[in-house]
């Protein structure tokens, strides 16, 4: 039987959160999960501020959110906490995807070392902090995507088999 993956998404933006910008982001990176199969379960904006994005994190695994993506915040604007906020209440890292991430963005632009990119394991989700540009957050996505199953279900306690 094929895993049912369900995802929360989460835009960090300041400005998008006040409506000030629209949210182009988050509704990219839910085409790319559709795309895929994935339910979208949950949606937010919240700013660029560490507790909003820990708390709606914690939400959306409470609700059963496998995969947790965030896009936006991974730069080095001052602004910019994503990682330090998953950093904040993950259980155990997972560097094989931001260096995947920023391996394969490498090819596309230069920029892509400016993201601190990464993925986590979050109570009992997979989160992946994914950079803001919309096409750049799909190609992360892309870049990813084989390993998501498999590390949903670990992060789910689900028995694998490797
Ligand atoms: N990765 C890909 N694949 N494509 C991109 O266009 N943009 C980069 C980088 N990663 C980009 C990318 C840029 S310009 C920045 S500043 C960083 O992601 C951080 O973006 P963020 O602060 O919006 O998360």
């Amino acid at each position: 039987m094929s895993q049912r993956i369900s995802v929360g998404i989460i835009t960090v933006s300041d400005r998008a959160s006040t409506g000030e910008y629209e949210d182009h982001g988050g509704p990219a990176v839910r085409e790319a999960c559709l795309g895929s199969g994935w339910e979208v379960l949950a949606e937010a904006i919240v700013p660029d501020e560490i507790e909003a994005i820990q708390r709606t994190i914690r939400a959306f695994s409470a609700q059963g959110c496998g995969l947790v993506l965030t896009t936006g915040g991974t730069g080095i604007a001052p602004r910019d906490v994503t990682p330090e906020a998953i950093r904040g209440i993950l259980r155990v890292e997972i560097p094989g995807f931001g260096e995947a991430m920023r391996m394969r963005s490498l090819e596309i632009t230069p920029n892509a070392i400016l993201s601190r990119s990464l993925a986590a394991i979050v109570d009992r989700s997979l989160v992946i902090a994914l950079p803001g540009k919309p096409s750049g957050a799909v190609e992360c996505l892309g870049f990813v995507k084989g390993a998501i199953p498999h590390s949903v279900k670990l992060a789910q306690g689900v028995p694998t088999s490797c």
